[in-house]
């Protein structure tokens, strides 16, 4: 495919929005918090105002699509977003999550709530912490969350569509099956789910594109793996996920960082993704947009130079079909590699 200006915008689903072809996660800007026994579950240390700049340049670079849940650094995370968009709010399109429970005084998880009244509940309190009347993607956080229940929040957001506090909403889930109970509903326009050159994800993109969904693609960089800056057995800091990543969370182990036999596949890859001049984690985004038409990858970011170097991906758009087929050979697959 050409790479022209129409790479850098893609359709949110069937809703209509137009965002950027990459959006921003704010997860890591989120800060330090923990589990209840005391696991970490951000990334450790940041510096809220380099975090504030970097989501400004994202925004001169023409970035439109931002990515946090309330449970993000139990809240901070949307704070600091809302702070950092300002008076440019309404040039960008948000999304957030709910279902997870949380305290902002301790910076803890406290388990998790699926039911109606809490969904209200953290809608009115992720409103008040973005500093915004509307959320424009609303997503339901709980990747393995029951169908049934699933079925009644599906109808629960139509209402507050209705009512004008969310434009459009998704299911946070890995698995097909549960995204499409959602898709039943007609303002439904995202699954939110995993894929990256690592974790391919055919049965969520399958159904992205049979029905017309965005695929929001998270951890895109498989949590900074396919950066090329990892290496192995290197331990990282104590507050940081993947200092002690939980079951979810592979191509790290406890104390000893990244995994060599997922960083020599990374290296494996590197001459085809850098072939025109994108840096590894560039090429690792272009496989996203040349994976399918509906894929929206939000990488997470935690500098101004990470930053530029992701918004930068934008105007080199996706991988040929060449190249994805030489990625699919390296890796084995050529069957999901178009
Ligand atoms: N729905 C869910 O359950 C769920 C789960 C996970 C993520 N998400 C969403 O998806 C977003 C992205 O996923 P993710 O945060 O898991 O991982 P990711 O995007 O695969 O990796 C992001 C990390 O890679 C590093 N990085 C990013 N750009 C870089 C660059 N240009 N050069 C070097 N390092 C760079 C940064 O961490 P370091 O600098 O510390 O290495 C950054 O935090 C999250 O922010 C969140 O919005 C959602």
């Amino acid at each position: 495919m050409e790479n022209t200006e129409r790479n850098t915008t893609r359709t949110l689903g069937r809703s209509g929005i137009q965002v950027s072809a990459l959006g921003f996660g704010c997860w890591a800007i989120g800060g330090e918090w923990w589990s209840a026994d005391g696991q970490p579950l951000g990334w450790g240390k940041v510096d809220d105002e380099e975090s504030v700049r970097a989501v400004r340049r994202a925004l001169d670079l023409g970035v439109t699509f931002f990515d946090t849940a309330d449970n993000y650094g139990t809240g901070h995370s949307e704070r600091l977003l809302g702070r950092a968009l300002g008076k440019r709010r309404d040039d960008v399109v948000i999304a957030t999550k709910w279902g997870n429970l949380f305290d902002e005084r301790t910076r803890t998880a406290d388990g998790r709530d699926d039911s109606p009244a809490h969904a209200r509940r953290a809608l009115t309190a992720s409103l008040e912490r973005l500093g915004t009347d509307h959320i424009d993607l609303y997503q339901f956080h709980i990747n393995d969350g029951d169908p049934e229940r699933a079925a009644e929040l599906r109808d629960l957001c139509e209402e507050f569509v209705r009512e004008g506090l969310i434009r459009a909403y998704g299911w946070s889930t890995d698995d097909a099956e549960r995204a499409a109970v959602f898709a039943e509903g007609p303002h439904c326009t995202a699954v939110q789910h995993a894929l990256n050159l690592m974790q391919d994800a055919p049965d969520v993109v399958a159904l992205c594109e049979k029905l017309n969904l965005a695929s929001v693609n998270r951890s895109p960089l498989a949590m900074g793996l396919l950066t090329g800056k990892h290496m192995a057995g290197r331990p990282l800091e104590a507050g940081d996920i993947r200092s002690a990543p939980p079951t979810w969370l592979p191509g790290f182990t406890r104390g000893r960082g990244a995994d060599r036999d997922w960083l020599d596949r990374v290296e494996s890859l590197r001459d085809v993704l850098t072939s025109e001049g994108r840096t590894l984690t560039q090429g690792a985004l272009a496989w996203l947009w040349a994976r399918s038409p509906r894929t929206v990858p939000i990488p997470g970011f935690r500098s101004v130079a990470q930053a530029e170097e992701n918004a930068g991906a934008l105007e080199k758009g996706p991988l040929t079909a060449e190249q994805m087929a030489e990625v699919g050979r390296i890796l084995g697959r050529e069957a999901a590699a178009r």
